[in-house]
């Protein structure tokens, strides 16, 4: 893509069907000059908006959204599937369960099944009443993808002797396909399944829920890219944008209509990975490639390059094993690469990085790449920093991220629970959601516009088609809770146990950014 339209933008945002002169207002030109008042960082256990914005609880984990059907545990990333004005489809991601707060710390077979439930994703009708959404509950459209449902690998591909993998699983951020699917990507799995050390070939049990004590899940079978049908629930396991702690997988269109899709592995010292498919309308097949910031290049990985023909045995093994074989190549490490937005504007890749603890660096920041001559499908590109965590920038941690109608940039942060309030943290208390202005006297940097209840962060930012709603999830408040008896968040019901939730957050200050009538 040479240049990015305004019309290249619509089709991004699905809102083909405004009227012209909606669309007049969108150049981000017109935001209000007045200032924002920024919501001063809380330690407090509420969910607290800047003046101007407020919030409205969606739906909690294990509610009911059905018969038999429960809404999952610690939900991260959003996406929407409108069905009319007022009415769609809502895909959340079940990223984890922590069994002390939402199962049982014991480790039986009846417990794993129980969490095996409450992992994968949701889909859930929601309509809006009175301007402001709500769940239906008993929808058709209402169902789960759990770690027990059974999904092919895409492209009929074997994976250890067996063409699809039991459940999907640590489901952290994802992407929308132009086509109407959802992406959701399998982050941390091996503290589920555990992981197959990559010299001996051995199972390294998982440390954390320690589901391989009960079922013999190949850890192979995770650490993929999820495709859904919002409308069927039907869902298949791609191989072909590699096999790692995949955060998030963001699509965007080349001129010709070829998808590309962006993925970071948010680990220290990891990479950043495009892929390019070799069709229009399909993730199928296609060439993975990892950056190297250095040389501003993206390097294959394919059996044609010689340092990885004499490593792994055919395309597959490559695949599962893409993080040996982006450092066979020389691809650059980072620092946890998590979300990634395309600028709808300008086209340039922002990347938030979270941290780096292994390299003592904190805060984070997003780096901004510029694909050469703008074209997704270009083997080059340059690099910046848009943007550096610290105190000066009054934000740590950036984790996703969200471009609205204007182009105004929407931040959350990940500081972790065991440094959040503490030390060089002290100064940024609890994690928020920020807002970077593109225009007007605050162009550029992070407002706080919310802070999240104790020892929860903010995730999955998503608004709504005509922008006047914006979809988060909270999640794992109160996850420092050690003692059942006393937890250390009672969000968002004000007593007992905390529980990850999904809000709406509307008001006149998102009307103001982005000029909205
Ligand atoms: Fe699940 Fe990298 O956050
Ligand atoms: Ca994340
Ligand atoms: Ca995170």
């Amino acid at each position: 893509m040479l240049s990015f339209t305004r019309r290249d933008f619509i089709k991004l945002l699905g809102i083909s069907t405004l009227a012209p002169s909606v669309l007049t207002s969108c150049a981000g030109t017109s935001y209000s000059s007045s200032q924002l008042t920024p919501l001063s960082p809380s330690d407090s256990d509420e969910l607290l908006t800047a003046k101007g914005l407020h919030w409205r609880r969606l739906i909690s984990e294990q509610e009911a959204i059905g018969e038999n059907l429960l809404f999952g545990t610690n939900n991260d990333y959003l996406q929407l599937f409108p069905l009319s004005d007022s009415r769609a489809i809502l895909w959340v991601n079940h990223e984890y369960i922590y069994p002390l707060l939402s199962s049982k710390p014991e480790r039986t077979k009846a417990n794993v099944l129980f969490e095996m439930s409450m992992v994968g994703g949701s889909l859930i009708e929601i309509s809006k009443e009175s301007g402001d959404w709500e769940i239906v509950k008993n929808s058709t459209y209402n169902r789960r993808i759990t770690a027990q449902t059974k999904i092919p690998f895409a492209g009929g591909k074997v994976v250890k002797g067996s063409k699809s993998a039991i459940g999907t699983l640590a489901n952290c951020a994802g992407g929308k396909t132009p086509w109407g699917t959802v992406l959701t990507c399998e982050e941390n799995y091996d503290g589920f399944f555990g992981e197959t050390d990559f010299k001996t070939q051995k199972h390294i049990p998982s440390e954390w829920l320690q589901w391989d004590k009960f079922f013999s899940y190949p850890p192979e079978h995770y650490g993929w890219v999820v495709e859904v049908n919002p409308l069927t629930g039907a869902a298949i396991k791609h191989t072909s944008m590699g096999r790692f702690a995949h955060e998030c997988a963001t699509v965007r269109l080349s001129a010709n209509n070829i998808p590309v899709v962006y993925s970071g592995d948010d680990t220290d010292n990891e990479h950043l990975y495009k892929f390019i498919s070799h069709q229009s309308g399909s993730l199928t097949a296609g060439t993975l490639y990892v950056a190297q910031l250095e040389t501003g290049k993206w390097i294959p990985l394919t059996l044609a390059d010689a340092r990885l023909k004499k490593v792994f045995k055919d395309e597959l093994d490559l695949l599962i094993n893409a993080r040996q074989a982006a450092k066979l190549v020389g691809a650059t490490p980072l620092d946890r690469p998590e979300d990634i937005e395309v600028d709808p504007f300008t086209g340039a890749v922002l990347v938030a990085l979270t941290n780096n603890k292994t390299e003592g660096r904190p805060f984070g920041k997003i780096l901004k790449l510029k694909e050469t001559n703008n074209d997704p499908l270009s083997q080059s590109f340059e690099h910046e920093v848009f943007l550096s965590g610290g105190s000066e920038a009054g934000l740590a941690c950036p984790d996703n991220l969200a471009f609205d109608r204007a182009g105004n940039l929407w931040i959350t942060t990940d500081i972790s629970g065991s440094v959040m309030n503490q030390g060089a943290f002290k100064g940024f208390k609890n994690n928020g959601l920020f807002v970077v202005p593109r225009s007007g006297p605050q162009a550029g940097l992070a407002i706080q516009v919310a802070s999240a209840p104790r020892d929860a962060e903010f995730t999955g930012p998503l608004f709504s088609p005509d922008f006047k709603t914006l979809f988060i999830s909270v999640q794992h408040p109160g996850e420092l809770t050690r003692d059942i008896a006393n937890p250390t968040s009672h969000w968002p019901f004000g007593s007992g146990l905390p529980k990850s939730s999904v809000i709406t957050i509307q008001g006149p200050l998102l009307e103001q950014l982005m000029s909205l009538k």
